[in-house]
């Protein structure tokens, strides 16, 4: 697929919702550290048990009848890939984590799954992938300001169907409240999986989606969880037990999760 720059105005209104999302200097030279990253504690995909009535799952494992090989494209710790197996025979992970990556090829191992890693950034390096029967992407796409060569390169990449796992609002929206209690910020409130939606649409891709009520999935006392908020939120250590109890009075963390899929047709 050839798209020519710019040409989506639901891309540069992703991009410039997403750039909202930037921490204030003046609160981001008080963290004493960095406050993005996804700890490998969190992402481990022997930690995650799979959700059976995901539609995800259900539209992935569609197109792998008979088996077939899959790329999961911000793998973390391959939670998406290895839960498909079987009927998928390999999996491929790609992320620029080696600590993740680790983590997947770990379990992946353990499981006696054949599989594969690539350490990369998408798309910039997604030539060092290959093409595959089904290509994954879960929860990685609000991390992805410049979304229109991301979702080429994963069409590009697959054979069969491309599934794209998003939840509904910013996975960060939830700690809005935290914001507004620790350092009296408002957060943005976009953007959203329907703003996602309009940019596949301006592609001109044949998309379908589902979507799912699902109850915030982490554990709010588990000291891996704490302590990951607290550093989104540039707090240091020493105030872990009070983001903990900011946690506990968080009214609805829960956010759908939308699963949106299309198949490739190429010219
Ligand atoms: C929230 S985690 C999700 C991990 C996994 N897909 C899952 O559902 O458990 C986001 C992952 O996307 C990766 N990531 C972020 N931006 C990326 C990019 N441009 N290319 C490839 N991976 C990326 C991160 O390193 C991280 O492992």
């Amino acid at each position: 697929m050839v798209i020519g720059p710019g040409s989506n105005p639901g891309a540069r209104r992703w991009s410039e919702r997403l750039r909202e999302w930037a921490i204030p200097e003046e609160i981001l030279a008080q963290a004493p550290e960095p406050p993005w990253g996804f700890p490998t504690a969190v992402f481990r995909a022997s930690a995650r048990r799979p959700d059976p009535d995901s539609p995800s799952l259900r539209v992935e494992r569609e197109v792998l009848a008979g088996g077939g090989d899959v790329l999961d494209v911000g793998c973390g710790g391959g939670a998406a890939g290895l839960a498909l197996v079987p009927p998928a025979t390999q999996v491929i992970g790609f992320d620029p984590s080696p600590d993740l990556l680790a983590a997947f090829e770990a379990d992946a191992s353990e499981a006696g799954v054949a599989h594969s890693s690539v350490a990369g950034t998408w798309p910039d390096d997604a030539a060092e992938a290959p093409s595959v029967d089904l290509v994954v992407c879960h929860h990685v796409v609000y991390n992805v300001p410049s979304i229109e060569p991301f979702v080429v390169a994963l069409d590009d990449h697959a054979r069969r169907r491309v599934v794209v796992e998003l939840t509904a609002r910013h996975p960060l929206s939830a700690t809005a409240p935290l914001w507004r209690r620790f350092w009296g910020i408002e957060r943005p409130d976009g953007p959203t999986a329907e703003d996602f939606l309009a940019v596949l649409q301006g592609l001109g891709l044949g998309v379908r989606w589902d979507r799912r009520r699902r109850p915030f999935v982490r554990d709010r006392s588990d000291p891996v969880h704490i302590a990951m908020v607290r550093r989104q939120l540039c707090l240091p250590a020493e105030r872990d037990d009070e983001v903990a109890r900011a946690l506990a009075d968080l009214d609805d963390e829960s956010n759908e999760v939308v699963t949106i899929w299309w198949d490739p047709t190429r010219a």
